[in-house]
């Protein structure tokens, strides 16, 4: 067990990746709290994942949630050892769409979830980390392709990477490491999330899919495994660092 007795945080540890970063950590020996907005996903998860985890219901885009959060781990755990801020995604109608198309509320509604929360994840985490914690900042391939209709997230997600330099520099003296983990399209709920007609979105992932050279879709699971190495001493060694975990959508 490369984890064990380690305390986690995870956002967006009640879905699709988030969950499966979950559960990878947990069986390494990890325990700690998962985080979202959705009880009814949150119970579920929290059956599965065992005593060892609380879930701990917030919005990551709120700061009196996010305390909430660090609090309530901090009185069950103690100081954290391991962050995985993932939370993110779509959020809902107008957000996707061509420059002409986007507007002022969805461009703050997609920045507020997939950049700005990120900052003050960690930000609000800080007084209740261990020194040489562990912190992985969840981003995307969308950081480093043009996919048209995208802007908005893949500039998040760009600014998300850049965060994990700067973070990683100004935390370095604590020992904290913070790196990347960026997913290429991994099976997950996020499709139907993305505010557009399911056919839409069907269409998409099929078009996202249909990109991968290995041919098939990433799993949560597998983003876990990511997950793992970065948060254990196995990568000791690395900061400021990204893994693309993508099939080979990126570099092939
Ligand atoms: N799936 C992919 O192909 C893919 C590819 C690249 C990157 N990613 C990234 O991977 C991360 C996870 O995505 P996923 O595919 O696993 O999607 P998902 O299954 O929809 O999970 C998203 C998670 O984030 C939580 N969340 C969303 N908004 C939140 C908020 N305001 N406050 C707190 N929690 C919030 C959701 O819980 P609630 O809704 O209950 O709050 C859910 O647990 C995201 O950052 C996404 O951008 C995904």
């Amino acid at each position: 067990m490369k984890l064990k007795e380690k305390v986690a945080v995870i956002t967006g540890g009640n879905s699709g990746i988030g969950f499966g970063i979950a559960q990878e950590l947990k069986r390494e020996g990890a325990v700690g709290a998962i985080f979202g907005r959705t009880q009814k996903t949150l119970d579920e998860s929290a059956e599965k994942m065992g005593s060892d985890f609380i879930a701990v219901r917030g919005d990551v885009t709120r700061m009196d949630d996010l305390e909430k959060l660090y609090e309530e781990t901090a009185e069950r755990f103690g100081k954290i050892d391991i962050l995985v801020a993932n939370a993110g995604g779509g959020v809902g109608a107008g957000t996707l769409g061509s420059v002409t198309e986007v507007d002022e509320d969805a461009y703050d509604r997609m920045a507020d979830l997939n950049l700005k929360s990120a900052f003050f994840t960690v930000q609000k985490a800080l007084p209740h980390l261990n020194n040489g914690a562990s912190i992985i900042l969840v981003a995307s391939i969308a950081a480093h392709k043009g996919f048209a209709g995208m802007s908005v997230y893949s500039a998040c997600k760009a600014g998300v990477r850049s965060l994990a330099r700067t973070f990683s520099a100004e935390l370095i003296d604590r020992g904290i490491r913070v790196n990347v983990l960026s997913p290429g399209t991994i099976d997950t709920p996020v499709f139907g999330k993305m505010g557009i007609p399911a056919d839409e979105a069907a269409q998409a992932k099929e078009q996202f899919k249909s990109l991968i050279p290995l041919k098939r879709m990433g799993t949560a699971k597998e983003m876990g495994k990511v997950a793992v190495f970065l948060a254990s001493s196995d990568s000791s060694f690395v900061v400021g660092e990204e893994i693309i975990a993508d099939g080979g959508v990126v570099n092939l």
